[in-house]
């Protein structure tokens, strides 16, 4: 891409869009076309086909499309499989025929089957079936992959895909409902201590282990992809190292400044016992995400405590 290319941002409101967007304006690209979905809504194809002809993008990052976490993921299944169907295919194609010149599709490690070996080696994928809770989104997910995929046999169209590990950074949803474990932590934590509780109840043993990237090293790893030739239909953005549920819980109640007790409910599940991606691709390419967790948390609760508590 050169610094003034035009290049469309979807979903730039969103937590990873918006790192995408301030990583392009921090390094100096000054041609950056996005839009809200008030202006533009994804799912409406006609309104996707003639922005795509009238403002002829030529790179295209797609961070849009319904995510949510576990419990409205089982809930609405119908909504998330027909949303993220119709975003991704409104702009997928609509990128195929108004020959953009680069687009990478955000995907997700729910696209690994439920019982895939660990690390995640991308090859796993389509090997065994998504987990039930998220079958929707994972059979969106692996078709938008695909579509890329056969665009780029089929028709030479340099469309490829990522599949970010677990994100946390500012912009993340910190409702407890809806949230991922990283803000939900972080949420509990702060409030445990505003409110001088001395204890804080965590779920289940705390052994599973998880891996976390920075949306900060999303961003650099998404353009960086952008940037370099693509060799792969589609790679990990990950550490490719993980970290135990307990380890990551005393860290977020440090950073936080919670000096009560954790105690462990083992009544309540674990989930499965690792996820974890393989790094190989990304880094025989010649990239590494590089925010530490200790930094990226300490940047994420300064965010939470400057636009999320009142
Ligand atoms: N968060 C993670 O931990 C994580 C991990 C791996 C992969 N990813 C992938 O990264 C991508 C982005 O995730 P995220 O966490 O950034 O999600 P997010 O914060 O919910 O952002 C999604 C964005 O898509 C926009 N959008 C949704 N439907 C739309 C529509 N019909 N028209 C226009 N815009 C629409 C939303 O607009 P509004 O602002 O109007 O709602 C929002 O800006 C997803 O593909 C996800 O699978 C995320």
């Amino acid at each position: 891409m050169n610094k003034d290319s035009k290049i469309f941002i979807a979903g730039h409101k969103g937590m990873v869009g918006s790192s995408i967007l301030r990583k392009l304006q921090n390094e100096g690209y000054t041609n950056l076309v996005f839009k809200t979905r008030e202006e533009l809504n994804l799912l409406d194809q006609s309104k996707v086909k003639n922005f795509f002809a009238s403002e002829k993008p030529e790179y295209v990052f797609i961070a849009a499309a319904k995510v949510g976490g576990i419990k409205a993921n089982m809930t609405y299944q119908a909504d998330f499989l027909y949303e993220n169907l119709q975003i991704q295919n409104n702009l997928i194609w609509s990128a195929h025929e108004n020959k953009v010149k680069k687009l990478l599709f955000l995907s997700s490690t729910c696209v690994y089957p439920k019982d895939t070996p660990q690390p995640m080696k991308e090859e796993y994928i389509m090997t065994g079936l998504p987990e039930p809770t998220n079958e929707a989104y994972a059979v969106a997910k692996i078709s938008g992959m695909k579509l890329c995929e056969k665009l780029r046999q089929q028709y030479g169209d340099d469309f490829t895909s990522c599949i970010p590990t677990n994100l946390y950074g500012v912009n993340d949803n910190f409702d407890l409902e809806n949230s991922h474990v990283m803000p939900a932590l972080i949420r509990k934590f702060h409030e445990a201590k505003i409110n001088k509780q001395p204890t804080v109840s965590a779920w289940g043993t705390g052994s599973p282990r998880r891996e976390f990237m920075s949306t900060e090293d999303v961003a650099d790893g998404c353009l960086f992809l952008m940037n370099s030739e693509t060799v792969y239909d589609y790679v990990n953005l990950g550490w490719g190292e993980d970290i135990t549920i307990k380890e990551l819980t005393e860290l977020v109640a440090e950073v936080v400044g919670f000096d009560g007790e954790i105690v462990w409910d083992s009544t309540k599940p674990d989930g499965i016992a690792r996820k974890l991606t393989d790094a190989t691709r990304m880094t025989q390419l010649g990239w590494k995400p590089k925010v530490e967790l200790r930094e990226g948390l300490t940047a994420t609760y300064e965010w939470y405590l400057a636009n999320v508590t009142h």
